[in-house]
């Protein structure tokens, strides 16, 4: 049976009118509305406000806007197209900092802009829409392959844990962290799964539990904090999240409360597995400390679903968007390309010469 859920398409492109379309995270799960954009500023302020969100679907959008934006130019020579390009791609990349999938995916199409040296403009566009279309495609094997190489890490009934939201709608399709569970429900594993809900913005609670439970698997939603009575009644065989930003010695960046629940997993002796295509590891960053963590506004914290405020006016908040997982915690990093584990700094850079 076809699986509800990894058939939908999160971000996509609708070329013939000039429009990125994207599932509107922000309204999930009380409605299912899809936003047609084609103003860079929209396509901004979609990403920041994680109307878009995860990092494998924040670099696809940013992908289409470039192509979006530079097929809007009405420059006529190759130079000028790529001034009014890289305007478009300084700008998307101040949407949000941490996921590095975003500077990666603008990168990308920037060195295919420069792969077409010499063509014509209406050449180029074409070269930018293929590149950005390959981005979106390589992203749903990459997915496919991550899900496989992490299943084998689990076994038919376990119970497993996942943070945040890393599953198909942050994806082009099957997400990272929830793909070896959208894959085991295919061969009839019968995980169980909790979902913890992911303050401020919910993830876990909006996303993950409504992403598995319309696909028909058995998840749990519980609170943050209620992570360790979960591991200690012995519910939870092991922990897999996705990640932002691995840096080369393996701390791993990702929704923040994720190193509580790695630090957690430690106490209690269970496997605590990162889900990362390589697009999300960084070796320019040597360490989580190199790692630019996103800040965001207090009413997050104060104001957010709630009805009325549910702190005193004016208190000072302070809301890191991501936390760092100390490499030591982390069982194994799984790509696309295998399963890397400690020491890092060898095992990740190896994975980028298979
Ligand atoms: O702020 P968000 O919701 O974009 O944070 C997303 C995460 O932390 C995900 O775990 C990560 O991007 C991986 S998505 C496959």
């Amino acid at each position: 049976m076809q699986n509800p859920v990894t058939v939908i398409q999160s971000v996509r492109l609708d070329d013939e009118n000039d429009t990125l379309v994207l599932l509107d995270q922000t309204v999930l799960p009380n409605e299912t509305n899809f936003l047609e954009l084609k103003e860079m500023e929209d396509i901004w302020d979609a990403i920041y406000q994680l109307k878009v969100r995860g990092a494998p679907a924040i670099g696809i959008a940013a992908a289409y806007g470039a192509y979006l934006g530079a097929k809007k130019s009405t420059a006529e020579t190759y130079e000028a197209l790529f001034a009014d390009f890289k305007k478009v791609k300084d700008y998307l990349a101040t949407s949000r900092p941490t996921a590095v999938n975003l500077f990666w995916a603008l990168n990308r199409m920037e060195d295919r802009f420069k792969q077409e040296a010499g063509k014509s403009v209406a050449e180029v566009k074409a070269a930018l829409k293929e590149e950005s279309e390959a981005i979106r495609a390589e992203d749903e094997k990459i997915c496919e392959a991550i899900g496989e190489h992490a299943l084998s890490l689990l076994e038919p009934g376990w119970g497993l844990l996942t943070h945040c939201n890393a599953g198909t709608i942050a994806t082009a399709k099957y997400g990272t962290a929830l793909a070896p569970i959208y894959l085991g429900q295919e061969k009839g594993y019968d995980f169980k799964v909790y979902a913890d809900e992911t303050r401020p913005l919910l993830q876990g609670a909006r996303l993950t539990a409504w992403e598995l439970q319309q696909a028909g698997v058995d998840v749990t939603l519980i609170c943050d904090n209620m992570a360790s009575i979960v591991m200690k009644e012995g519910k939870i065989q092991a922990v897999l999240v996705g990640c932002d930003r691995v840096a080369a010695n393996g701390d791993a960046a990702n929704k923040i409360g994720t190193s509580g629940v790695a630090i957690l997993a430690k106490h209690y002796n269970i496997p605590f597995y990162v889900c990362a295509p390589l697009s999300t590891i960084d070796l320019e960053c040597q360490t989580g400390d190199d790692i630019h963590i996103e800040l965001r506004p207090s009413e997050e914290i104060t104001t957010k679903w709630y009805e009325q405020s549910m702190a005193p006016e004016g208190v000072q908040t302070y809301n890191p968007a991501f936390d760092v997982t100390d490499h030591s915690l982390i069982t194994g990093i799984v790509t696309e390309k295998g399963i890397a584990y400690a020491p890092y700094t060898e095992s990740l850079s190896e994975m980028f010469k298979k």
